[in-house]
């Protein structure tokens, strides 16, 4: 369980997160819903140590996590797949992967790359290949896999659906149900409203950087907070961007 308490980050002038608490159980995929510039990518970063907080307090499975770097969350089972994948694509897959158990054993980092391809069967066949030759949705499923590596109990994805096909979006999807069936926590910000409705038992919807509703997924679109955090409040139209 990830509970995140009175997260604040400002850049600058900015503050982009103001006081968000949440929380994320194991063994379901939680949304976090807003429209662009609303500060969902920042409340990821800022859970992960990867921008200042001003404040703000992690908890993962009952351990203050609050002052750990990011190599120290990563230890402690909390794994990012940032905005826009990040592959190396001049390493091969599997080097990809292996970035993720930085730090293991080898036999450690052997037994998880046996997990990962157990799962994803055509990861197997092109491991040898450089990650720039893969397609869109398959370096993103690459990019889910080495959050994996980490053997995580939360994974913190960032629109993982961005920019893929119909047919990619259900593979990563799919991909997603079977990590929190497994039993980790999935917090998912995401702006496909249809992976959401499908994925998502509960969400928080965040609107300038502050939670404005949470709810089940259900009761968020009748009560209309979703269309609210993407149309009504949004700075830039959401078919504009990403
Ligand atoms: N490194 C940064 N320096 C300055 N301002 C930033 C930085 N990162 C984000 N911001 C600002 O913080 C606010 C929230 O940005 P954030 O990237 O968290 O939004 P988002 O909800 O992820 O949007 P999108 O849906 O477009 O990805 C925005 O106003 C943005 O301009
Ligand atoms: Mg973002």
């Amino acid at each position: 369980m990830l509970t995140v308490e009175d997260l604040t980050v400002a850049f600058g002038p900015t503050t982009a997160v103001r006081g968000v608490t949440l929380h994320a159980a194991p063994g379901t995929v939680t949304g976090i819903l807003g429209a662009n510039g609303a500060g969902k990518s920042t409340t990821l970063l800022g859970i992960h140590g990867r921008v200042p907080r001003s404040s703000g307090r992690i908890v993962l499975d009952g351990q203050d996590v609050t002052g750990h770097d990011t190599r120290a969350l990563v230890r402690a089972g909390l794994a990012l797949c940032p905005e826009n994948r990040r592959l190396f694509p001049g390493l091969t897959i599997e080097d990809n992967l292996l970035v993720g158990a930085h730090g293991q054993g080898r036999k450690v980092r052997r037994q998880r790359l046996r997990g990962i391809y157990d799962r994803f069967g055509w990861v197997h066949a092109r491991r040898a290949e450089p990650a720039g030759r893969l397609s869109g949705g398959q370096q993103q499923t690459v990019a889910i896999a080495r959050a994996l590596m980490s053997d995580p109990r939360l994974v913190l994805l960032d629109e993982p659906s961005s920019g893929l096909s119909p047919v990619a979006v259900d593979e990563v999807g799919e991909a997603l149900r079977d990590i929190a069936r497994a039993g980790t926590a999935v917090l998912l910000v995401e702006q496909n409203v249809r992976l959401v409705r499908q994925l998502c038992s509960t969400a928080w919807v965040i609107a300038h950087g502050e939670i404005t509703a949470h709810g089940t997924v259900a009761e968020l679109f009748a009560a209309g907070a979703v269309s609210d955090a993407y149309l009504g409040k949004a700075t830039v139209p959401p078919d504009s961007g990403s």
